[in-house]
C-alpha cells in the first residue's frame, strides 16, 4: 500500500470532481490517499508521499502560474517519486486533442518546463455557461462558435470521460 498525494489547481471546481473520482479508484486499489488544492500542498510534508499527482485546468490557453511555480519549487523531489500530471479542458473534448500526444496545451506546457512527468492525463472539461461571468460567457462562446462547440448561454454540459479518468485512475495505482 502506497501513499498518494492529488494536488489540483482549479478556477470553477471541476479538476478536484475529476481528483475525487481519482481518489475514489486508487484508494479502491488499496492506496492511501489525500487530496488537497495546490495552493495548500506546500503545507504538507510532500516527502511523506509515495506519489505526488498535479492536476490543473485551463483558463485562456493557460494552467494557473501556481502549477508552474510548484513544480519548479519541488521538482528535484517531485523526480525522486512516482508522479503524473494531468490537465483538463475544453478542447480535449475533440478526439484529435484528447491524449497525451495530441492536446495542444498539454504539449505548450511540457515544452515550457523541465519535469518529465512519469505519467500524463488529458481529460475534457465542463461548460457550465450560467455560470460564467458575462465576458468570460461572451469570449467562450466565441470559441465555442469558432470551433463548432454549443453556443446556447444556457448550457451546462460535462465533457469528462469518467471512463477514461477512471483508466488513468488505475494507472496510477499500477505505477506507485
Ligand atoms: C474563462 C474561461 C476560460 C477558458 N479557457 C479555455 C481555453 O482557453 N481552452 C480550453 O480548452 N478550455 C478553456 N476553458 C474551459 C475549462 O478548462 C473547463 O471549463 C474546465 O472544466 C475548468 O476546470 P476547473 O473547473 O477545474 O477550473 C475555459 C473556461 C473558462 C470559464
Amino acid at each position: 500500500m502506497s501513499s498518494i498525494l492529488l494536488a489540483y489547481s482549479t478556477t470553477d471546481g471541476h479538476t478536484p470532481r475529476i481528483c475525487e473520482r481519482l481518489r475514489q479508484v486508487t484508494q479502491g486499489q488499496g492506496h492511501t490517499v489525500s487530496v488537497v488544492p495546490l495552493s495548500q500542498a506546500d503545507a504538507l510534508d510532500l516527502t511523506a508521499f509515495d506519489s505526488i499527482v498535479i492536476g490543473a485546468s485551463i483558463r485562456y490557453g493557460k494552467h494557473q502560474p501556481e502549477v508552474s511555480q510548484f513544480i519548479e519549487r519541488h521538482q528535484a523531489l517531485l523526480e525522486r517519486k512516482a508522479n503524473a500530471f494531468f490537465t483538463v479542458n475544453i478542447v480535449a473534448r475533440k478526439p484529435n486533442k484528447n491524449r497525451p500526444e495530441n492536446n495542444p496545451y498539454l504539449l505548450k506546457f511540457l515544452k515550457s518546463i523541465s519535469w518529465q512527468p512519469k505519467l500524463l492525463g488529458v481529460f475534457a472539461g465542463k461548460l457550465d455557461y450560467p455560470r460564467y461571468r458575462f465576458i468570460d460567457r461572451l469570449m467562450i462562446r466565441f470559441i465555442m462558435l469558432i470551433t463548432d462547440g454549443p453556443t446556447d448561454p444556457k448550457t451546462v454540459i460535462e465533457f469528462t470521460d469518467w471512463d477514461q479518468v477512471e483508466a488513468f485512475g488505475r494507472k496510477l495505482a499500477e505505477t506507485v
